[in-house]
C-alpha cells in the first residue's frame, strides 16, 4: 500500500512568518472584504445538487470555447464522434488543471496567513484559505462523476512552486492572486459560457464569487505595500512578475513544448502525436493568428497585465523587458473592475 508521504510532492520554502500583536483595523476596504467573505461561504454539500446527473460521453463544453486546439487542420477534418471525443477530453485536462490549480491557491493562501504583517491581512487570508479549500472540493467531487482525471501541467506547477517558495508574501499575492487567479478568472468565466452542464455552471457560479474577492484583495494589499518599497525591492518584486507572466505567456502557445497531459488527451482520442504536431507547424508556417472569441475574457489583456500596472508592479524598467519579449501591457481596467464589484463579487 503506497503511504500519503509517496504520493506528496515535498518543496522546501525559505518563507517569513510574522506575528502581530496590533490588532488594529486601519483598512475599512479589507475590513469590508472579510466580512463580505465572511457572509459567503457557501457548503458544497448544502448548496449544490450533487445528484444532477453528468454524463461523462458528452461534452461539457462547447467546441467552440476551447481555443486554439480546434482550429488545427487535422483537428478540424475529424469526423463528429472523434471530434467530440477529443472536445470531453480537453475538458477534462482543463478541469483538472483548475483542481490542481485551486490545491495550490489553497497553500498560497495559507502561506499569506502565516506571513502578512497586519492582523486584518491575516483574518482576510484566512477566509480565502477556506475559500480554496471549497474550491478544491468541489472540483475533485465534480471530476469524479467524470472519471476523467489528467495530472498538473508542468508549466503551472512550475509558476505555482516559484510562487509557494518566493519567501516573501508580497511575492505570493502577486504570482497567485494577481497572476495565476487573473487566469483562474477567466478560465471559469469562460467555461461557465461555454458549458450547458447545470452541476457545473452552478459551482463556476459560487467559485467566481469568491474568486473575484481574491483578486481584488490582490490589487489593495499589494499596492499598498509596492507603494510604501524601496526602489530596488520594487525592481525585485516586478522582476518576479515579469518572470511568472513571461512562464505562464509561453506556455499558452500552441507551439509550446507539449504537457504530457495533452499528449495523453491526443492518445486517448485516438489522434497520432506526430500528425498532430506537423499539422499545428503547418497552421503556424501559415502566420495565422488565434483571436479569443468576442465575448471572452482575455486573461493577459483584461485581468493581469492591468493588475498589475495598477498596484505598482510594472516598473519602467520592467517595461523594457514586457516590451523585448512581445508582451503587451496593457492598462484598460474596465473588465477587472468589473469581475471586482459587479455580477460576482
Ligand atoms: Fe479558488
Ligand atoms: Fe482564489
Amino acid at each position: 500500500m503506497t503511504t500519503r508521504w509517496e504520493t506528496a510532492d515535498v518543496l522546501q520554502s525559505p518563507m517569513e512568518i510574522c506575528w502581530q500583536f496590533a490588532y488594529e483595523i486601519d483598512s475599512d476596504k479589507l475590513k469590508a472584504l472579510y466580512s463580505k467573505a465572511k457572509k459567503y461561504q457557501w457548503d458544497a454539500d448544502a448548496d449544490l445538487d450533487w445528484s444532477l446527473a453528468v454524463d461523462p460521453s458528452r461534452p461539457i463544453m462547447d467546441d467552440e470555447a476551447i481555443g486554439g486546439v480546434m482550429r488545427v487542420p487535422l483537428v478540424t477534418r475529424l469526423a463528429a464522434p472523434q471530434r467530440e471525443r477529443l472536445v470531453a477530453h480537453l475538458a477534462a485536462h482543463r478541469l483538472s488543471q483548475f483542481l490542481h490549480g485551486e490545491q495550490g491557491a489553497l497553500m498560497t493562501a495559507a502561506a499569506l496567513t502565516h506571513a502578512v504583517p497586519d492582523y486584518q491581512g491575516k483574518l482576510y487570508a484566512a477566509t480565502q484559505t477556506m475559500d480554496e479549500a471549497r474550491h478544491v472540493e468541489v472540483y475533485a467531487r465534480y471530476i469524479q462523476k467524470l472519471a476523467l482525471v489528467y495530472p498538473m501541467g508542468p508549466a503551472l506547477k512550475r509558476i505555482i512552486d516559484l510562487t509557494l517558495t518566493a519567501g516573501q508574501w508580497v511575492k505570493i499575492a502577486i504570482g497567485m492572486n494577481m497572476i495565476v487567479e487573473g487566469l483562474a478568472l477567466a478560465s471559469f468565466h469562460n467555461m461557465l459560457q461555454a458549458t450547458p452542464c447545470a452541476l457545473l455552471r452552478k459551482i463556476l457560479q459560487g467559485v467566481l464569487r469568491d474568486e473575484s474577492r481574491h483578486v481584488a484583495f490582490g490589487a489593495l494589499y499589494v499596492g499598498e505595500a509596492i507603494g510604501a518599497m524601496h526602489p530596488d525591492d520594487r525592481e525585485d518584486v516586478a522582476d518576479f512578475a515579469f518572470q511568472i507572466v513571461d512562464l505562464m505567456r509561453r506556455a499558452r502557445r500552441l507551439d509550446a513544448p507539449p504537457d504530457p497531459g495533452f499528449l495523453s488527451v491526443l492518445d486517448q482520442s485516438g489522434i497520432d502525436r506526430t500528425d498532430f504536431f506537423r499539422s499545428v507547424a503547418e497552421l503556424s508556417a501559415s502566420g495565422e493568428r488565434f483571436e479569443q472569441p468576442r465575448d471572452q475574457v482575455h486573461p493577459f489583456k483584461h485581468l493581469m497585465m492591468p493588475a498589475l500596472v495598477r498596484v505598482g508592479a510594472v516598473t519602467e524598467r520592467a517595461r523594457e523587458r514586457y516590451k523585448a519579449e512581445g508582451i503587451p501591457v496593457w492598462e484598460d481596467r474596465r473588465t477587472l473592475e468589473q469581475f471586482e464589484q459587479g455580477e460576482y463579487s
